[in-house]
């Protein structure tokens, strides 16, 4: 059975400080308890702080993850972070495609396929982030807008593994009101159907799906009932040690009550 994925995306938040006082927190609220097992938790942090954060959590069990990469290795292209340089310092993770980048930085189909590509080819696991927006949902796009997204992130890549991928309906990011875990599973069920049609059915029972927005220590049991939900990508309630702690508790419980 594979771990409950947990992420943390930190967005433009958090100081060398803050995310010092943040680690204390987060493990000290989970002193005692053997959540390792269950859990496999990352930590998506600005680039100014993931030296540090790599190196907080060096003998932990927790990964850390960039936000956003370019796709080159290096070249005349100012403000960019290369695959390269991630791998540099130890940083083998990273999100690929958040609603905020393509909204807000004109990502395109385009770069997020050839980001996804060269990151699954460095060897990184990426996370690559998709979801409708309100009017397309409301105009019952949702199908067609997450099999396009899909399809061309994936267009062109055989080897998969370490592929990660979290639905986010853009209308649920931050706005305090989450998909219904019916609504975030039909989707994940539909987005598991093309997976099986790209690579088998056994190898997409593999990738874990993860669901986003507005996901709280509150709702998160009932996104982790659903069968092709295998974790959560979370914005605002992980940006305080311990309501990310609590979020690790409550996916240890839930993981638990599956196995009874
Ligand atoms: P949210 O953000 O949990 O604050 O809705 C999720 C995300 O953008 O990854």
């Amino acid at each position: 059975m594979k771990k409950i994925v947990l992420i943390a995306n930190w967005k433009m938040h958090h100081s060398q400080l803050s995310a010092q006082q943040y680690f204390t927190d987060f493990f000290s609220a989970l002193e005692g308890i053997s959540w390792e097992e269950a859990v496999q938790v990352g930590f998506a942090v600005p680039y100014t702080l993931l030296g540090l954060v790599r190196q907080t959590l060096q003998n932990k069990p927790a990964r850390v993850l960039a936000q956003n990469v370019h796709h080159l290795d290096q070249g005349a292209f100012t403000g960019e972070i290369s695959l390269a340089m991630l791998a540099d310092l130890g940083i083998r993770a990273t999100l690929i495609g958040h609603s905020e980048r393509r909204q807000y930085f004109a990502e395109n189909l385009e770069t997020v396929n050839l980001k996804t590509k060269a990151a699954l080819r460095a060897g990184f696991s990426p996370v690559l982030c998709i979801g409708e927006s309100l009017s397309e949902r409301q105009e019952s796009k949702t199908k067609e807008v997450i099999e396009r997204q899909l399809r061309s992130a994936l267009n062109d890549i055989s080897d998969h593994s370490n592929l990660i991928i979290a639905y986010e309906p853009i209308w649920a990011i931050g706005t305090g009101l989450a998909a219904s875990p019916h609504q975030a599973q039909e989707v994940h069920q539909q987005i598991r159907a093309l997976l099986a049609s790209n690579y088998g059915t056994m190898h997409a029972s593999r990738i874990s799906l993860l669901y986003g927005g507005s996901v709280t220590p509150a709702n998160l049991s009932s996104f982790l009932a659903q069968p092709d939900i295998d974790g959560a990508l979370v914005g605002g309630a992980s940006l305080q040690g311990e309501s990310f702690a609590a979020m690790v508790k409550v996916a240890r419980k839930s993981r638990k009550e599956q196995l009874s």
